[in-house]
């Protein structure tokens, strides 16, 4: 039996675009997808990175008018991924980040920018191409959201639709004026449509339109249903509970394998953990800390964001260095953090470093070497930082918060009696609670052979994407089966 043809929207994609996690899983799934014969293919915004790094493609049909300026559908095949790329240079054509401009402030016309995407999503479902029409739509985040909205509002017939939620606080609201502009009827400006608290919402539309909702973690999809971690929309997601399931991201095995990693240094495997140790070396002299190899060398790779709690962080930065600990941070962001991170860096040389730029490279480097990866978020939607930590022993302390409250098995006591323990997990989260989490970590990590076990254990757990995969086949399976059965 031929599976279900999968339309996936999405504003990034690795490895051609990626600003976080989002672009990870839209590269990854379509593959682990495409393994149990789902047939994926990807709408993507023709960014310059993506249009550089694309090695073939074919115009596949002409866009005269998308909102006001003219474009072509691209089509192409790379990294095991079947591509539909959006290159329409009045909204793509502008280099650097895909959502910023250069002075780090949103682009003012992110609103048709990803309507755009969304629209053209919507007119693929419905048949724009003559020889490929898929059987769902599955939307990413806010800037896809629009698709099951003019899905949906389009009277016509149409497929079912998913929408992901990876991370519920970028929402995408715009000014209502914009109705006309983003061919929304004005019908759907309405508590039960597109309307937001007066503006468009792209997610919350995406959220009231799709047929079905699903998010990175099932404890995430059960927070968003509390004021605490909804973000204004805790009512509409409760409302649609029935629809919302909760699936745990992978992570793609071949792009992070420390066995071979050509980023890394030294590979090793759970067996020959041994030759971490230059890795560490190495990365004591990238973040110009101390060479000492018995020192516990914590590592963060992050967006620098309040999310993250990267200000805990800091305000833990004192008891941290009492401990005897070296920090290396990698991140961007905020520029008020990026400044406090420089700034720490320069009172404990030798104990912090920083680097503030993406470098993919890097980012494997410290999996490859650090003794622990830090994750202190307030929330999680999944988090892949702690996922590619197990993966490379490099042991996650974490808050017990979304997908990492699922993802890791805190070391206490009955734990590790029993041999289950992959890190560290701290609740509430707060600087004190992350002290001490640092604390038992540091703790443990004196006794090697411990250290060892807790590190081979998490390398050996599956945090693959077969059984995410699984779950999405089958939610597409159950959603064609009950569309099956309405028409
Ligand atoms: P989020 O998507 O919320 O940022 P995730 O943990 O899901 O968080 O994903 C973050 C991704 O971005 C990971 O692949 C991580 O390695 C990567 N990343 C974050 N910051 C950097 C950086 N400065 N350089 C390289 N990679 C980074
Ligand atoms: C988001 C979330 C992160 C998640 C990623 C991929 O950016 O912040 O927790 O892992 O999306 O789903």
């Amino acid at each position: 039996m031929t599976g279900p043809k999968v339309l996936s929207v999405a504003s990034e994609l690795f490895p051609l675009i990626k600003t976080g996690g989002l672009g990870d899983v839209a590269g990854a799934l379509p593959r682990a997808l495409g393994q149990l014969g789902v047939e994926v293919r990807n709408l993507l915004p023709g960014y310059p990175a993506v249009l550089e790094r694309l090695k073939s493609v074919q115009p596949l049909r002409p866009l005269p008018n998308l909102f006001g300026g003219a474009g072509r559908l691209l089509s192409g095949k790379q990294d095991g991924l079947d591509l539909l790329i959006i290159d329409a240079p009045h909204f793509y054509g502008r280099a650097g980040h895909p959502y910023l401009a250069p002075d780090g402030t949103d682009w003012p016309d992110n609103a048709e920018r990803f309507a755009a995407l969304g629209w053209l999503a919507a007119q693929i479902g419905q048949g724009l191409l003559a020889n490929w029409r898929p059987d769902i739509v599955h939307a990413h985040d806010w800037q896809a959201g629009l698709a099951p909205a003019y899905l949906a509002l389009s009277g016509r017939p149409r497929p079912p639709t998913v929408l992901t939620v990876h991370n519920l606080a970028f929402q995408g609201q715009f000014p209502a004026a914009l109705l006309d502009r983003l061919n929304l009827p004005h019908s759907a400006f309405a508590v039960e449509g597109v309307e937001y608290y007066g503006s468009i919402g792209f997610l919350k539309a995406g959220l009231f339109f799709a047929d079905r909702v699903t998010t990175v973690s099932p404890t995430y999809a059960r927070e968003i249903q509390t004021p605490a971690f909804g973000m204004g929309l805790e009512g509409l997601l409760r409302a649609r509970a029935d629809r919302l399931t909760g699936i745990v991201n992978g992570i793609d095995e071949e792009v992070w394998n420390p066995e071979t990693d050509p980023h890394l240094p030294h590979r090793y495997s759970a067996r020959t953990l041994g030759g971490r140790a230059s890795n560490k070396a190495h990365l004591q002299r990238r973040f110009g800390l101390a060479q000492d190899p018995a020192a516990p060398l914590l590592g963060v790779i992050s967006r620098l964001a309040w999310q993250k709690g990267m200000d805990l962080l800091l305000g833990a930065l004192p008891s941290l260095a009492a401990m005897g600990t070296q920090l290396a941070v990698l991140g961007t962001g905020d520029e008020a953090l990026e400044q406090a991170f420089l700034q720490a860096a320069r009172a404990h040389p030798g104990a912090i470093g920083c680097v503030l730029r993406h470098e993919e490279p890097l980012a494997h480097q410290l999996q490859g070497g650090a003794d622990a990866i830090l994750v202190p978020s307030r929330f999680e939607p999944c988090g892949l930082t702690q996922l590619y930590g197990l993966r490379y022993g490099a042991v996650p302390i974490v808050s017990r918060v979304g997908g990492l409250a699922d993802t890791i098995v805190d070391a206490n006591e009955a734990a590790l009696l029993d041999g289950v323990a992959t890190g560290f997990q701290f609740a509430p989260v707060t600087v004190e609670a992350l002290e001490g989490a640092v604390g038992r970590a540091v703790e443990l990590h004196r006794d090697r052979a411990l250290w060892r076990r807790l590190q081979r254990r998490g390398m050996t757990r599956r945090v693959g994407w077969s059984r995410a995969a699984e779950q999405y086949a089958e939610l597409y399976r159950s959603l064609l089966h009950s569309r099956s059965l309405t028409s």
